[in-house]
């Protein structure tokens, strides 16, 4: 395959001829395009000798082929790789900011398969902004590998080490598999994500704290695996454009439960993480309630539908649940009765007890409970690490 390696400007850019050396070495040709800034790290000379061919890096060069290189690179180039991907590069390209060879062509790449192996101190990999950068590239499709921890060149310790070659040409070959081969290619697979809302007025509701975040994992997790997801989403700030992702936006348990029953019947399966409120105001009103007296007053709720045993009694053969339980107390044998009593194939359990589990943060750590008995407890890890790992343990055995 014809592969485009950027460069840009971090110390890491020392290990990118090892890289190119690689991808040469498995039948890939090489195109180097750097930023001036890398060109201080690693020579032209070097990268050109490694990849054999001239190397891009000034738009405006005499000796360039075409005078719109970045657009002619892009028809070339079946993949590309940013290795050291700056938190610079990373926010250019997040903000649309095509100002060099690199970034141009970056801009003009976005609808062909991109990885970027961000390397940066650690602080810098923290900063929200970065955080924000990254998330919402990997939400519009580009693949990234994560930075290791360990000593880094500033002197201290701690994540932002560029993954090492070895990992990014394993990532590479990852995105690059042809989707015939995806286990989950041309399967529908529903998902539920988020919390729900109960309407008490025209302005108030009860609701929870759910994110969203570990169902829109589960559904990019899916559909790296090729799968045409269904997701069925509570109200969140969550958004995702990957392709293969098809988005349902409700608002309350019962208009959840009208979504996912009408979807289910074709799909292989359904992982429903939603957290579904259990009750909700027996009666709503289309104005706001007016404050009365000074004694209070009393809602009286009703119980929702619970979606997950509503699926368990539509399940066919050939069809997986997957629910979500989140207890406090005899965790395993609450989760067991669960899974007997709704029917369901797999129950992920998250304690409350777990620091860095549940409701908002970007980790968690899950014990996946099979029919069969089984129960396998994960690291500590982050959401879309986990729901990779529940697509593997329950779609993909
Ligand atoms: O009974 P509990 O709420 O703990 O069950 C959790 C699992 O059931 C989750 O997978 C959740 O998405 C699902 N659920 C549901 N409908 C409800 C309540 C929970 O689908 N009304």
């Amino acid at each position: 395959m014809k592969i485009i390696v950027g460069i840009t400007g971090g110390i890491a850019a020392y290990k990118v001829p090892q890289l190119v050396r690689l991808l040469v070495k498995a039948g890939h040709e090489v195109q180097c395009v750097a930023t001036a800034h890398a060109l201080e790290f690693v020579t032209r000379l070097t990268l050109e000798t490694v990849s054999g061919r001239p190397l891009y890096s000034d738009l405006f060069a005499p000796s360039n082929d075409h005078t719109t290189e970045h657009v002619s690179l892009k028809d070339w180039g079946d993949a590309m790789v940013v290795a050291p991907a700056t938190a610079n590069v990373i926010g250019k390209l997040a903000a649309g900011i095509g100002d060099d060879a690199l970034s141009t062509l970056l801009l003009a790449f976005s609808r062909k398969p991109l990885l970027m192996a961000p390397a940066m101190n650690t602080q810098m990999w923290e900063c929200p902004a970065v955080e924000r950068n990254i998330a919402y590239l990997r939400s519009t499709g580009v693949e990234m590998v994560e930075p290791g921890t360990g000593a880094l060149a500033c002197g201290t310790e701690g994540k932002g080490r560029m993954a090492e070659p070895e990992e990014i040409v394993e990532a590479l070959n990852h995105l690059l598999r042809p989707k015939e081969v995806m286990p989950l290619w041309g399967k529908r697979v529903l998902v539920t994500a988020g919390p729900t809302y109960e309407r008490i007025d025209a302005v108030r509701f009860i609701g929870n704290y759910s994110s969203g975040k570990m169902g829109f994992a589960v559904a990019e997790a899916l559909a790296a695996q090729g799968a045409e997801v269904e997701l069925v989403t509570g109200p969140t700030q969550m958004v995702t454009t990957t392709a293969g992702i098809h988005r349902h936006d409700v608002e309350c348990a019962r208009e959840m439960l009208a979504e996912a029953t009408r979807l289910f019947p074709s799909c292989v399966g359904a992982i429903l993480t939603a957290a579904v409120a259990d009750y909700r105001p027996e009666h709503t009103v289309d104005h706001k309630l007016k404050k009365q007296g000074d004694e209070g007053m009393t809602l009286r709720l009703v119980q929702n539908p619970d979606i997950l045993a509503t699926l368990g009694t539509m399940k066919q053969a050939g069809q997986t649940l997957v629910g979500f339980a989140l207890e406090t107390d005899n965790e395993e044998t609450n989760a067991r009765g669960k899974m007997e009593r709704k029917n369901a194939d797999y129950i992920v359990l998250n304690s409350l007890r777990d620091k860095g589990a549940g409701f908002g943060v970007e980790t968690n750590r899950v014990t996946i409970m099979s029919r069969e008995g089984e129960a396998y407890k994960s690291a500590l890890m982050s959401k879309r690490e986990v729901a990779d790992l529940i697509v593997e343990r329950c779609l993909l055995k």
